[in-house]
C-alpha cells in the first residue's frame, strides 16, 4: 500500500468508525492497516486488450464537469435518455477503471426510490445496483415491508462507478453524479426515497450528520422548482451484515417507513 493510499484507507476507516460513534485511536488504526496491507490485494481493474491503456478523461476544471452533467441531465426527458446520458458522460475519474456504468434497476416510475452509495465488484460486473450480498439483504429488507424491484421500487445510487477497493466515493466524484441523481428523482417522481447508508443520506441531505443520528427520522430532499420528496435514511445493508446486532433497530426503521409509505398512498403489494 502506498503512503497516500494508506492515508486515505486510514481516513476511510476512522470516518467509518466515527459514523458508528466510536473514536478510533489513529496509532492503532495505522498498525491495523500495516497488517492489512500484507493481505491479499484487491482485484485489478479489468484488463484491456494488449497495448491499450484506458482513455484519460479530457482535462477540464471540476466545475465544468459538474456544469456538463447539469446540462446533460436537464436535456433528458425519460429514464432511458437519462441512463444513456450517464453512460456517455466522462466526467467521473472512476469511470476508466470500471467494467460498467451502474445506473438503476427496478420499476420505472415506482413510488419508492432506494438510493445507495455506489457499485461494488458484483454490481460493476453485472451493471446493476445492489446485486451482491448486501443487495440480497436489501431485497429481503424491502420485501419485509411489501416493496420489490418488480412491483414498486426503483434502486439506484449517488455514484454510478465503482471506486477502487470499494472506498467511499469522494466529494468530487459525488458532485459530478448529483445532477443526474436529482434529474432521476424529477423524472420518476417517487413518493418517498429510502437513503441506504451514510454516504447517500449525507449527500442527498447535504449534511455532515452521521447515519446513526439520521436513521429513524424523516427528512426532505429539495429539488429545483420547489418540489420536495420525503427521505428516510436507513443503515446500509453491508453494515448490517457486519453488525447483525443492529438488525432490530433497522427493523424499527423499516416499520416506520412502512407506516409513512401507506400514509403517502404507496401500494405495498410486494
Ligand atoms: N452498495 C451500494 O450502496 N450500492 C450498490 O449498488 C451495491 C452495494
Amino acid at each position: 500500500m502506498t503512503e497516500s493510499s494508506s492515508e486515505s484507507a486510514l481516513k476511510a476507516l476512522t470516518d467509518w468508525w466515527g459514523e458508528m460513534g466510536v473514536d478510533a485511536d489513529p496509532a492503532a488504526m495505522k498498525a491495523y492497516l500495516s497488517v492489512a496491507a500484507t493481505g491479499p490485494s484487491a482485484p485489478a481493474a479489468p484488463a484491456l486488450p494488449q497495448g491499450q491503456t484506458p482513455a484519460p478523461r479530457p482535462t477540464r476544471a471540476a466545475t465544468d464537469w459538474v456544469a456538463m452533467a447539469s446540462s446533460a441531465a436537464a436535456a433528458c426527458n425519460s429514464l432511458a435518455e437519462l441512463s444513456a446520458a450517464i453512460a456517455a458522460y466522462d466526467g467521473s475519474p472512476l469511470k476508466a477503471g470500471c467494467q460498467n456504468t451502474v445506473v438503476f434497476d427496478g420499476l420505472e416510475g415506482a413510488p419508492v426510490m432506494v438510493i445507495g452509495e455506489g457499485p461494488g465488484a458484483e454490481e460493476d460486473r453485472q451493471g446493476k445496483p445492489f446485486v451482491g450480498r448486501a443487495g440480497q439483504l436489501l431485497d429481503r429488507m424491502l420485501g419485509a415491508i411489501g416493496l420489490s424491484r418488480q412491483s414498486n421500487a426503483l434502486i439506484t445510487n449517488v455514484n454510478y462507478w465503482r471506486p477502487p477497493q470499494n472506498r467511499n466515493p469522494e466529494p468530487g466524484e459525488l458532485a459530478v453524479c448529483r445532477p443526474f441523481v436529482d434529474r432521476m428523482v424529477e423524472l420518476t417522481a417517487p413518493k418517498l426515497i429510502i437513503a441506504a447508508g451514510g454516504v447517500p443520506a449525507k449527500a442527498l441531505l447535504d449534511t455532515s450528520t452521521g447515519i446513526m443520528r439520521l436513521r429513524g427520522t424523516e427528512k426532505v430532499l429539495k429539488l429545483r422548482g420547489g418540489r420536495q420528496v420525503p427521505v428516510f435514511p436507513i443503515m446500509h445493508p453491508a453494515f448490517l451484515l457486519r453488525r447483525p446486532q443492529e438488525k432490530s433497530r433497522a427493523w424499527r426503521d423499516l416499520q416506520m417507513i412502512e407506516q409513512r409509505a401507506k400514509a403517502l398512498g404507496v401500494n405495498l403489494g410486494g
